[in-house]
């Protein structure tokens, strides 16, 4: 510590002064930082600067025995010799400390290190999943949640995290959309804006805050056939206007890394690309931040048949602007040779350590190394109570009611006869999803527990089935039951008298994430079977959905009066979904992913293209659809219902013609109609009629959460201006074009209350 302290010292006297108002603070501190980088930066040998562009994996107990074999022993011996920059998956303060210790004590110039760690959705305490957050279209809460997770982290020696990820995905077989924000990228810009913030604070070196990573940049949710790590061929719309908003919107909130991804994009590996990564990126975008690889990405360069060894892989990563290679220990054996041979320029490194030792000085891990750590705060903050109120609240908020016929839903709350049924109606581990390293197994309040805090009712519970989860990494629990009906009998029994049946049924939480790709998007296992069965014998039945991925449902919605998408919840799981089931909170959410008829609809998504024949106008089989099955989705985006029921009236428009750079004020009556209070999230979306790069059918551009009490009427307005009405050509450039346009303003994505307007 002796040696950061003197440098930092004699760094921080060279840039001493300040200045009142806010902004010149702001500059002044930055100005201040990148001296102290330059000052650092002249210190450092080569070795030393790519030490800074290496991360390595912590995994094994630092306080503990060293490890023997292999790249592992090597890690002490790079830590002590400052040839890494940055560890990730540390865990705890303890351990950080002694990772932190050997650098800041033992190395020549004693630059921290910045601890990264897979903060998705929590840290202990675990919020929903990320797409079931996005079904809250709480951004407020969206940005709570990531605070929790921050508060968490930080209090456990994290400084950096490895989220959010603002991959945009239209395809349900990919494991991963449970970690995104779904389907749009509207929504998911304003999701990235909330997640950025609310890691970051206002004052990332607070010590409550961490850095920022909006991952995977970039296409990655566009892996052919949703098969994990597979190729993407997008064209440059696409790509322009669905893929990288929200990476733009995550840079515009100053998030302080990008991940860069597996796959490739249209030929190269992304990891490679110097198009993303230099040109949009660094370039156009003006992203002062640093580059993180995902896991070994430089060194899989060799296997997509980029790159034609380890040298050649560091070679074309580092040009194209990839800044620290995160485990594939390219950088650390090539690049030193590589500069020294003539082959890259040393400014490559000295680009890629200034951002990276900017956003370090930013953290404030030059003033204080151990800033993080203090074991006393992380007994206090890790698995805080008070983040439980925090979780249950975005829990609940995360529900989409899809289907409630003759109103089953809300419960009665006594007198009932409730028949709960599923295995993961009991279970306390798969409600926490596949993405919780620092959770404690089996720590969720399951449904079962949550329903029992009801006691007016008399609740049976029967498992009917297990969950078939099979191969799965990482899986301390594999339950691999495709067969076994042998419980069915019991569950039937007793169905058969109870006045209401909860079926709680769908995916495992290790059925979704990182490297679990689904070809089939049915109920897994036999409950699909189980869930006729008891219907034959109780049709009365409210099917709970757990899912991290939109699930085809097409017989359940059917036959079942009652569904309730119920995702994987987090910690509270169980409270989330008792409350809702028996109408102490009034669902408010909505799909932030079409959920298909079947899985051979995907890729759906409700911003298509209308195609030179949309619809059947001679009564022939020429026209875009499938012979077997509607070519509508089974929920589209943006669907959810309450408990109370809203109108919308008299949308109004400022006018009929605009030139371009008008504000439009569009508004609209919503009134409540029900019974109850409740929440309904108003969305607007346009249609730009006619484009020189053909244009959606619609395209959502705004939104507003609106609680109304029983009969209340608000007025809700919106406004388009030039950052809503254009749209990025294939060159990148926003442009926007005169022409005739559609709006509409309803509670789905189908809704067709609209009107027109025209833009001069
Ligand atoms: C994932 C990243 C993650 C990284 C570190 C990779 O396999 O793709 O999203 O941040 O591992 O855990």
């Amino acid at each position: 510590m002796k040696k950061t302290f003197l440098l930092v010292a004699s760094i921080l006297i060279l840039n001493g002064c300040h200045n009142n108002n806010e902004t010149s603070i702001k500059n002044n501190k930055t100005t201040q930082i990148e001296q102290k980088v330059d000052s650092l930066l002249k210190l450092m040998t080569i070795e030393e600067k790519v030490g800074q562009m290496n991360q390595y994996n912590g995994f094994w107990d630092v306080t503990g025995p060293t490890p023997k074999e292999g790249n592992a022993s090597k890690k002490y011996e790079h830590l002590r010799k400052g040839w890494v920059g940055s560890m990730l998956s540390v865990r705890g303060v303890k351990e950080v400390r002694a990772v932190q210790k050997i650098v800041v004590e033992e190395s020549r110039l004693g630059i921290p290190l910045i601890i990264g760690f897979d903060v998705i959705h929590g840290y202990k305490t675990l919020s929903p999943i990320p797409l079931a957050e996005a079904a809250s279209w709480d951004l407020e809460a969206i940005k709570k949640s990531a605070e929790v997770a921050a508060n968490e982290a930080s209090a456990s020696g994290i400084n950096w995290t490895f989220g959010p990820m603002v991959d945009i995905s239209r395809d349900a077989r990919w494991g991963r959309v449970m970690e995104g924000a779904g389907e749009d990228p509207y929504l998911g810009s304003r999701i990235a804006e909330a997640r950025v913030t609310g890691f970051q604070g206002d004052d990332l070196s607070a010590s409550n805050t961490i850095a920022a990573t909006a991952k995977h940049f970039a296409g990655y949710g566009f892996s052919e056939s949703g098969k994990e790590y597979n190729t993407v061929d997008i064209g440059t719309s696409t790509l322009h206007n669905i893929v990288l908003p929200p990476f733009k919107a995550s840079v515009n909130a100053n998030v302080r890394s990008i991940m860069n991804s597996f796959n490739e994009l249209n030929g190269v590996p992304v990891t490679g690309s110097s198009y993303l990564q230099r040109d949009i990126l660094k370039g156009k975008w003006g992203f002062d931040g640093f580059v993180i690889s995902d896991w070994a990405s430089i060194g899989e360069m060799i296997s997509w048949g980029h790159a034609k060894d380890k040298r050649d892989a560091a070679r074309i990563a580092v040009t194209a602007g990839s800044d620290m290679d995160m485990e594939a220990h390219v950088y650390i054996e090539e690049l030193a040779e590589l500069v020294k041979d003539g082959i890259i320029d040393e400014s490559l490194l000295d680009d890629a350590v200034s951002r990276i030792l900017k956003v370090k000085f930013e953290l404030g891990l030059f003033d204080n190394p151990y800033k993080y750590c203090d074991e006393a705060h992380e007994k206090e903050m890790v698995g805080n109570p008070k983040h439980h109120e925090a979780v249950l609240d975005i829990a609940k908020k995360s529900i989409v009611l899809l289907k409630n016929e003759n109103n089953l839903l809300p419960l009665k709350k006594e007198g009932q006869k409730i028949t709960l049924i599923g295995a993961l109606a009991a279970d306390k581990n798969s409600p926490l999803g596949s993405w919780r390293i620092a959770s404690d197994d089996h720590t969720a309040v399951s449904v079962l527990e949550g329903m029992q805090q009801y006691k007016g009712n008399t609740l049976t519970y029967k498992k009917g089935a297990d969950v078939s989860v099979g191969q799965t990494a990482f899986v301390n629990e594999v339950i691999i039951n495709t067969e076994d009906k042998s419980q069915f009998k019991d569950a039937i029994y007793a169905a058969k008298t109870a006045d209401v049946v909860v079926m709680v049924l769908g995916e495992h939480g290790f059925q979704s994430g990182e490297g679990r790709s689904r070809t089939n998007l049915q109920l897994p296992g036999v409950q699909q079977e189980l869930l006729e069965a008891v219907f034959k014998v109780n049709p009365n039945i409210v099917l709970v959905l757990n899912n991290g991925r939109p699930l085809a449902v097409s017989w359940a919605d059917k036959h079942i009066p009652a569904i309730v998408e119920a995702w994987q919840l987090g910690t509270q799981t169980g409270n989330a979904v008792a409350q809702v089931l028996y109408g102490d909170y009034n669902p408010s959410g909505k799909l932030p992913m079409s959920f298909p008829r079947n899985v051979g609809q995907v890729p759906i998504y409700y911003n298509y293209k209308n195609t030179g024949r949309p619809t059947d106008k001679d009564n022939n089989v020429f026209w875009s659809h499938y012979i077997d099955v509607e070519k509508t989705p089974l929920y589209p985006f943006g669907h959810g219902l309450s408990y109370t029921t809203f109108e919308y009236n008299n949308l109004n428009l400022n006018g009929e013609i605009f030139k371009i750079g008008d504000t439009i004020n569009v508004s609209v009556e919503l009134k409540n109609t029900g019974d109850r209070k409740g929440k309904e999230v108003v969305q607007l979306y346009i249609r730009d009629l006619v484009g020189s790069i053909t244009r959606p059918v619609r395209e959502l551009k705004g939104f507003e959460l609106v609680q109304l009490k029983s009969g209340e009427t608000k007025t809700i307005t919106f406004n388009l201006d030039n950052e809503t009405l254009g749209f990025y050509d294939n060159n990148g450039d926003y442009i926007i074009e005169p022409g005739d346009f559609q709006v509409f303003i309803g509670g789905s994505s189908t809704d067709t209350l609209g009107a027109k307007f025209q833009l001069q």
